[in-house]
């Protein structure tokens, strides 16, 4: 017999809600998944900041909640930033590393990403190391070359202990809020590559490798099922309590086969 899948589905606010549409949002959620076997489903949230607290006290027991972002440092002249401590302190449990947004719009460089990913390891978080290519970089060939440089930097100094507490997710930048997500073929594929080379990097193999782009209540039943993907990252489909509970609901019923 197959050993049964464990899944983690996680919800990727982003630049969205108010203290009170995120409490109506978690509330809805932690509603909905009341009566599904969850116990090999992890779910997670990711409220902007300013809502983690009214998140934590919303979310019921089945809940965990992570931040988007961190900064490297512990504390200090840094305006604007909130250190890993901090974010662990609050009650969360994840933290978002190195989301394409993070990478292309604010600019965050491998190097960068691999300092935050040490600092959250210095925590009790949970880090999820996000990586991707861009449509051009596919276009052109380059995305085993792209992935591999994403994975070799963030893991440069990481022991293999250490990656045995992380998570990956996988998203490819053209799938994101495009409607286009990369077909089951398509990320199983990459799915497959990344946990190849993190063997080749003498890292941990069988962490969980999430897919996020373009998830959605209908598609996610073909992306779960193949053999390398563990879970999603959802971005626009978490964002309403109904499509986010039936994302969690396909992941249970096939944590059950
Ligand atoms: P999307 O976003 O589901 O809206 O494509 C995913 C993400 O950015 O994590």
């Amino acid at each position: 017999m197959t050993k049964k899948r464990s899944y983690c589905i996680a919800g990727n606010w982003k630049m969205n809600t108010t203290p009170s549409s995120a409490t109506t949002l978690v509330s809805g959620i932690s509603h909905g998944i009341e009566n599904l076997n969850l116990s090999r489903v992890r779910v997670a949230v990711f409220p902007p900041f300013i809502n983690i607290n009214t998140v934590l006290e919303h979310a019921g027991g089945h809940i965990a909640v992570g931040a988007q972002n961190c900064y490297y440092e512990p504390n200090g002249a840094f305006t604007g930033e909130v250190s890993c401590g901090m974010i662990d302190d609050a009650g969360c449990t994840y933290v978002l590393i190195g989301h394409s947004e993070r990478r292309t719009i604010f600019k965050e460089s491998n190097t960068v990403i691999e300092l935050k990913l040490k600092a959250a390891l210095q925590t009790s978080l949970t880090p999820i190391l996000c990586i991707g290519e861009t449509l051009s970089e596919r276009q052109s060939g380059n995305t085993w070359s792209v992935l591999q440089e994403q994975l070799n930097t963030a893991f440069q100094t990481i022991t293999p202990e250490q990656s045995a507490r992380l998570v990956i997710a996988y998203e490819p930048v053209w799938a994101i809020g495009t409607g286009v997500a990369a077909t089951k073929d398509e990320a199983q594929e990459a799915h497959h590559f990344i946990r190849k080379h993190l063997s080749v990097l003498g890292k941990e193999t069988s962490i969980p490798i999430l897919y996020g782009g373009s998830v959605t209540a209908d598609n996610a039943r073909d992306l779960l099922s193949q053999p390398d993907i563990d879970g999603a990252l959802i971005g626009g489909a978490s964002l309403k309590h109904e499509s986010f509970v039936s994302i969690i609901r396909t992941a249970a019923l096939l944590s059950e086969n």
